[in-house]
């Protein structure tokens, strides 16, 4: 993991251990008990009245949620952080945070697609248009996208299916110099490999069910601002009533403190993977920005301190029988939808249906990887076996 340090000058790596934690307020216990709770009971009706309690109401918060909320705060350098039910719910709640009845909002063509759909059903209705824009489009170009009424520009970077890397700092001072909240999905990366806030964002969100819980068994969203957008995001967070499960908090703030040793995992095994993939005849190419032969490679290694786990393949030309016989007998790969958890996963995937203002030209079949803590050996061999069945199918070299 990079040893790039956050403010307070720790390491990353302490940072995700120890911040957060109070464990003199959890009688010396090193985690958080999991509050359940609505109500919180007032002394007397003066304490009532003032409000002037540390808790007022379990949607509110409770000290589960804040052990995490300020661990994520301090990673990502930010003002403050609330929790969601959902890294969905959290990406929702950033543009409700920004946008207003009748504005327009740029969003890159690469994002993840529940995202897009968010875009279109629910902005779309209160009179707020999205335009799509390529992730590769050079600044001048996303300038001239910017209208009176723009209220956000919404981005991933890699794009989380496809792995173009969008230019952040050169996207953010567009965004900064016209006075336009720049918010970004930074689920790939997490604040261990890129830090938005840092490179111009003002708002980063991440699907905490991915890496942060890291082990599939939660749902969970988070959202961190700058100073500038924090009171913004924190009153439109309360009015919503996006209240979490405690259990899934709990499970998040325990995942986040191992989430630099897992990552470091993730990074090495899928790196190791991806570069034995880049020279099998059945893939035509290997779509991660952390290999030299990435287009985005050089932006990668400018601004991203490491790589996650999670990269696409583009198969050399073949039928859906061939896609099948790969995917459907591996033994260690999950067909599943989400990523981040400690298990290696498969999916195929198609975007060429709904993306607007690009065209994802795939030669042949594109298939998308989660590469887990298993041993790599093991992994190679499953997707080796794979790759021939792929072939007696009927898929290309
Ligand atoms: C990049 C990205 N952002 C957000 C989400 C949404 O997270 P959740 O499934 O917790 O709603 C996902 C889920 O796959 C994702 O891949």
């Amino acid at each position: 993991m990079s040893d790039k340090k956050n403010s307070a000058e720790k390491g990353l790596g302490t940072t995700v251990v120890r911040s957060g934690r109070k464990t003199e307020e959890y009688f010396g216990f090193v985690n958080p008990p999991v509050y359940h709770g609505s109500t919180v009971l007032y002394p007397d009706v003066a304490t009532l009245k003032s409000r002037k309690v540390r808790y007022t109401y379990g949607r509110r918060g409770n000290p589960t949620a804040e052990a995490l909320e300020d661990a994520l705060t301090e990673l990502d350098g930010g003002a403050g952080t609330v929790l969601t039910s959902s890294g969905l719910a959290a990406i929702a709640l950033a543009f409700m945070s920004v946008v207003r009845a009748n504005g327009h909002v740029l969003v890159a063509d690469n994002v993840y697609h529940p995202t897009r759909h968010f875009c279109d059903t629910v902005l779309k209705p209160l009179g707020i248009e999205t335009t799509y824009f390529d992730p590769l489009l050079a600044s001048d170009g996303l300038k001239t996208l910017i209208r009176d009424n723009t209220q956000a520009i919404f981005f991933e970077s890699p794009g989380s299916q496809t792995f173009e890397m969008l230019d952040v700092p050169a996207v953010t001072a567009i965004a900064n110099d016209a006075d336009i909240p720049a918010i970004m999905d930074n689920t790939w990366a997490t604040p261990l490999f890129f830090r938005p806030l840092e490179h111009g964002a003002d708002i980063a969100v991440y699907a905490g069910t991915k890496y942060t819980g890291g082990h599939s068994d939660i749902m969970l969203g988070t959202v961190t601002a700058n100073a500038k957008l924090w009171k913004d995001l924190h009153n439109t967070w309360g009015s919503m009533g996006l209240a979490s499960s405690p259990d899934d908090i709990y499970l998040g703030q325990r995942g986040l403190r191992t989430m630099h040793v897992r990552l470091d995992r993730h990074m090495a095994s899928a790196l190791e993977i991806a570069r034995w993939l880049e020279t099998r005849p059945e893939v035509s190419r290997v779509l991660h920005p952390g290999l030299e032969s990435h287009p985005g490679h050089a932006i990668w290694k400018r601004d991203f301190t490491g790589s996650s786990g999670l990269f696409s393949l583009v198969m050399q030309p073949g039928p859906d029988e061939a896609v099948a016989a790969f995917l459907d007998h591996l033994a260690y790969f999950g067909l599943g939808y989400s990523w981040g958890g400690y298990e290696s996963l498969a999916i195929p995937f198609d975007c060429s249906s709904y993306r607007t203002a690009t065209k994802f030209e795939a030669e042949g079949p594109a298939i998308r990887l989660h590469i887990g803590l298993e041993d790599v050996a093991d992994l190679k061999a499953d997707l080796e076996a794979g790759l021939e069945r792929w072939r007696n199918a009927g898929g290309g070299v």
